[in-house]
Formats: structure tokens, C-alpha cells, sequence
């Protein structure tokens, strides 16, 4: 019925421009008919296996509830309880789950483990979170912006920290959308070259400008967003003191948002630490969208599953 459907969804650069604004509008307007009251549940009789190997709180509660309000039903598979904790290789365990799910979600570390089950299976793969990137959290806060803002190209987002899977699948979202992304990062912590590369060159088809700066005032001027992360994603835990020593000039708060637009919308992903990379002023004050796109994870991540598994 459309062309997403049977695809997986690893990074954003697996899709085109037009096929993300697709998800986008489908998102609103899965969002409309369920604040309507309107029952829709084109996935009745299917079952999605979301695999995680990392906590959550946003993913599990949005595929879970998701998938309940479109007929279907979801499972929640940690890593401590099937044998993919044990050793079972991915491979045995993707082929085994074609058989029973129309469709899996996993969160993991390397991203190598994403793009293999995918290799493995022949349901729909989707990436709940790697170190690499983010996708699923990128489509809600594009969509969240363009709610917000009413349009997305020719916005700027500038991005304040560290160069992670937040910061990879916002400049690859942000480039197929014709959003400018600024990364102020510091020395030692930039977001990955090859990413930049690839986002570089999607931005120069869309009329987008992918940057990466050192200096926090340079990213924020004149930006309609500013976005901001934790400074020791998962799996970072044990770096926590070097990195705050490392950030500590890159919090996002009332002086630096100054220099952005007066109308300008604060974003966080969440988890949040107030105080370290947001100030509370900030997070809790009245440029702050971060429980909109909390909630559009659910929009977004029913209009990818119905996209996908439909
Ligand atoms: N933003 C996000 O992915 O949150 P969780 O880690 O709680 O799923
Ligand atoms: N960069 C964070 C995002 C959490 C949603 C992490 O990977 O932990």
C-alpha cells in the first residue's frame, strides 16, 4: 500500500526526504484520530518483539501502548530473559522470530547488532536506540518542531553536547528535512566524521547546513531550536566525571538560550539531567516542548509501525 512497507528502519538515510515527511504527516494524523476518540486498529491479529538490551521508559511504554491502540500486541523481550542473553547468536534469533512477530524493535549498543538482525530477519527491523543513532526519537521531535513551528526547512536547531546517537540521527533527519543543524561539541567528543560526511551530503540536495562548531554561543545564535542531551549516554556510565569536566561549558541555560531566537523551542530527549547539560530554568521554563515530543513518540511510533507492518 505504500513503499515503507516490509522495510526496515536502521537510520534515517535508508529513507528518502519524501518518505520521512510521509511518517511525519502520518503521524499527525494518526495523533488526530486518537485525540478524536476514533478507533484505529489497522494491525489487528499482529504481534512486534521489542528487544531491549538497555533501559527505557519512552520506547517501551510508546511500542507498547502504540501497538495496543492499533488492535495489535507487543512484547516486551529484555536481554536477561531470552537467550540472546546467553549467547544465542542474532542470527538464530532473528530467524526464530520471523517465524512467530510481524515485525521487531530492538535497543542495543553497537549498532553492527541492529544492522545484523536486519540482515537475519525477514520481518521489519526497526532501531529503538544505538550508539550510533535514534531514529524513532528523531521522527517525533521532527514532528513535535513542525507542530511547533508550523514548517521545518529553513529552521536551525543547533544541538549543545555530546556528539552521540541524538546528535547523528538529528543531522541525518535535520538534512532530508531542510532543517540546519548546528553541534557545538567539545574537543574530543564531535559527532562521528563519516555521519557528518553523510549528512553533509544529503544537506547539499535539500538546501540544509550541517555543521559542527566548538563554541556553544555559535550553534545557539539565531536558533528556532536548541536541543540538548545527556552528557553520559548508556553504556557511558563509567565516564561521568571526565565528561562533566568535559562539558561543564556546555550547559544550556538562560544565558546561552539568550542568544537564540526569542521565540525558539527547547528540546531534550529524556532522560534529563537538570544542572548538568540543561539548566532547570531552561528545562522547566516556558520555552521547553519536552513533554510534546514525549508524547509524540507514541504518534510516531504507531505511524512507523503501521508504515512498516501493514
Ligand atoms: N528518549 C528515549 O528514548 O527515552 P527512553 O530511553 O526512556 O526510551
Ligand atoms: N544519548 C542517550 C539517549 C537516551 C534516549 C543515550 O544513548 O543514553
Amino acid at each position: 500500500k505504500n513503499s515503507l512497507s516490509g522495510r526496515d528502519l536502521l537510520e534515517l538515510d535508508d529513507y528518502t526526504s519524501e518518505e520521512i515527511r510521509y511518517l511525519l504527516d502520518l503521524a499527525i494524523d494518526i495523533k488526530a484520530k486518537h485525540k478524536a476518540g476514533e478507533v484505529y486498529q489497522p494491525l489487528k491479529g499482529k504481534t512486534i518483539g521489542l528487544i531491549f538490551e538497555k533501559s527505557s521508559t519512552r520506547t517501551r511504554v510508546s511500542f507498547e501502548v502504540g501497538m495496543f491502540q492499533l488492535g495489535g500486541h507487543a512484547l516486551f523481550l529484555s536481554k536477561n530473559d531470552i537467550q540472546l542473553g546467553r549467547g544465542e547468536t542474532i542470527a538464530d534469533t532473528a530467524g526464530v522470530m520471523s517465524r512467530y512477530l510481524d515485525g521487531i524493535m530492538i535497543r542495543t549498543f553497537g549498532h553492527d547488532k541492529v544492522v545484523d538482525l536486519a540482515r537475519y530477519a525477514s520481518i521489519p527491523v526497526i532501531n529503538g536506540l544505538s550508539d550510533l543513532a535514534h531514529p524513532c526519537q528523531v521522527l517525533a521531535d521532527y514532528q513535535t518542531l513542525l507542530e511547533h513551528k508550523g514548517k521545518l526547512a529553513g529552521l536551525k536547531l543547533a544541538y549543545v553536547g555530546d556528539g552521540n546517537n541524538m546528535a547523528h540521527s538529528l543531522m541525518i533527519g535535520g538534512a532530508k528535512l531542510g532543517v540546519h543543524v548546528s553541534i557545538a561539541s567539545p574537543e574530543g567528543y564531535e559527532p562521528d566524521a563519516q555521519v557528518v560526511a553523510a549528512a553533509q551530503a544529503i544537506a547539499r540536495e535539500t538546501g540544509a547546513v550541517i555543521e559542527v562548531v566548538r563554541d556553544p554561543m555559535a550553534a545557539v545564535q539565531h536558533a528556532d531550536a536548541i536541543y540538548s542531551d545527556v552528557w553520559a549516554s548508556m553504556g557511558f556510565e563509567e565516564e561521568q566525571k571526565a565528561r562533566e569536566l568535559a562539558f561543564a561549558s556546555y550547559q544550556v541555560d538562560e544565558e546561552l538560550a539568550s542568544h537564540a531566537k526569542p521565540d525558539y523551542v527547547f528540546m531534550h530527549c529524556l532522560p534529563a539531567h537538570r544542572g548538568e547539560e540543561v539548566s532547570e530554568g531552561v528545562i522547566d521554563g516556558p520555552h521547553s516542548i519536552i513533554f510534546d515530543q514525549a508524547e509524540n513518540r507514541l504518534h510516531a511510533q504507531k505511524a512507523l509501525m503501521v508504515a512498516l507492518m501493514s
